[in-house]
C-alpha cells in the first residue's frame, strides 16, 4: 500500500554548497527538493562584504540548472573588521538574510571567525537595528573545554552574554545538538529560534565511535549521546515555531573523510526529505514535518511560505539512495542513515 503525504516545499535554513566543481555537483542535490536555503558563507576566502555576497549569489545561480528553481539567501561572514554599514546596505539591497558568527577556530575554515567578541559590537548592535538575524555557530573553542560539552559552555560563556547585551537582536542557534540548546530556545522568545539537522536526529556518538571510527558521520557539532538526539527528536516534531529544518550538508570529497585527519561534515542534501519523513513518522508526527521543514524557518526569517509543494511517498520497498555524489573534485559520500527507509520524494 502506498502511503503518500503533500506539504508546503521545504527550505533549508542552514546548507553548505561551496564553489567551482564542489557547487556543480552539489547544488542540483538540493534544489530538487529545496526551494531556498540560506548560504553558508565559510568559503576559501569567506563571504565577508556584500560584494563578496553578491559575486558568490552569481556564481550559485550560473551552477544551476535551467530546469530547476532555487532561491539562495545570501548570509555573511562576521569578522572583528565588519563594517556595520557595509552589512546595512547589503540587508537593504535584499540579497542578504543573515550573518554568521564562528567563533574562530570553531569548525571548518573558521579562522577569521571571532575572538573578541567587543569588536563586534558595532555590527550587532546595527543588526538588531535593522531586524537582520545572527546565526551562531554554538561551540567555543577553549582547547580545555571537552568537545561534547562546547555547545552547553557556548550558551553560558557566549550566547547568553551577548543576548543580554544586545536587546532585539534576532538569533538562530544553529544545528543544535543538545537537550540545553533545546531548553535555552524553550525558555526564550521568539527572537531566538533553532536549527537542527537530519543527521542530529538519527545519530548519536555510538554510531560514531563503537564498533569502529566511521568518518562519514563526523561533523560538528559533534553527535552527542542518546538523551539529547532525543530531546532534539522531540524539539523538531513539537511543532514549536522556533525550531526548523537546516541541514548542515556540508559535503567534503571521500579523500578528505577518510583521512588520518578528517573533516567534519555529513552530506545529507540528497536524501534528507524521505529520512524526515521517517523520523517523523517513527514520532507519530508526520502532520508536523511540515511545519519544520517548510512553515517555521519562513516564519522566524519573515519570508512567505512557499507556494509548491512536495509529495512524499512511501513503498513496501526500501528506497535505494545513492551512495556517492560524483564531482569534478571526486566523489562525495552521502548519508547513510543505516537502517531501511521507505519513503521517497515523489
Ligand atoms: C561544516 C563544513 O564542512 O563547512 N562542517 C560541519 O561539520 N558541519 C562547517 C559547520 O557548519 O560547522
Ligand atoms: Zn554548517
Amino acid at each position: 500500500m502506498t502511503q503518500s503525504l503533500t506539504i508546503a516545499r521545504p527550505d533549508d535554513w542552514h546548507l553548505h554548497l561551496r564553489d567551482g566543481a564542489m557547487l556543480q555537483a552539489v547544488l542540483p542535490e538540493s534544489a530538487r527538493h529545496f526551494a531556498r536555503a540560506i548560504i553558508m558563507p565559510n568559503l576559501v576566502p569567506p563571504v565577508v562584504t556584500h560584494a563578496d555576497a553578491a559575486a558568490y549569489h552569481q556564481r550559485i545561480l550560473a551552477a544551476l540548472p535551467a530546469d530547476q528553481s532555487f532561491d539562495p539567501l545570501m548570509v555573511l561572514y562576521l569578522t572583528e573588521e565588519t563594517d556595520p554599514e557595509d552589512v546595512a546596505a547589503a540587508h537593504a539591497s535584499g540579497l542578504v538574510k543573515a550573518v554568521k558568527l564562528y567563533p574562530a577556530g570553531a569548525t571548518t575554515n573558521s579562522a577569521s571567525g571571532v575572538q573578541d567578541f567587543d569588536k563586534v559590537r558595532g555590527v550587532l548592535e546595527k543588526m538588531a537595528e535593522i531586524g537582520l538575524p545572527l546565526c551562531v555557530h554554538g561551540e567555543v573553542t577553549n582547547s580545555d573545554i571537552d568537545i561534547f560539552d562546547r555547545e552547553a559552555v557556548f550558551i553560558d560563556r557566549v550566547l547568553d552574554p551577548i543576548r543580554r547585551a544586545t536587546p532585539g537582536l534576532r538569533v538562530v542557534m544553529e544545528h543544535i545538538t543538545t537537550k540545553d540548546g533545546v531548553d535555552y530556545v524553550k525558555a526564550n522568545d521568539s527572537d531566538l529560534g533553532a536549527t537542527i539537522t537530519t543527521h542530529h536526529l538519527i545519530i548519536n556518538r555510538n554510531h560514531i565511535l563503537a564498533g569502529g571510527i566511521k568518518p562519514h558521520y563526523y561533523c560538528l557539532p559533534v553527535a552527542k549521546r542518546e538523551s539529547h538526539r532525543l530531546a532534539l527528536r522531540a524539539a523538531a516534531t513539537s511543532g514549536d515555531a522556533r525550531f526548523f529544518l537546516g541541514t548542515d550538508s556540508a559535503p567534503h570529497i571521500d579523500p578528505l573523510k577518510e583521512n588520518a585527519c578528517g573533516c567534519a561534515g555529513c552530506f545529507t542534501a540528497t536524501n534528507t526529505m524521505a529520512l524526515l519523513a521517517h523520523v517523523f513518522e517513527e514520532e507519530g508526527a508526520l502532520d508536523q514535518l511540515e511545519k519544520f521543514a517548510s512553515r517555521n524557518g519562513p516564519g522566524f526569517y519573515g519570508l512567505p511560505v512557499n507556494t509548491e509543494t512536495l509529495t512524499l511517498t512511501k513503498s513496501d520497498q526500501p528506497t535505494q539512495f545513492p551512495e556517492k555524489i560524483a564531482s569534478g573534485d571526486g566523489p562525495v559520500t552521502v548519508f547513510d542513515p543505516g537502517f531501511p527507509v521507505y519513503w521517497d520524494v515523489a
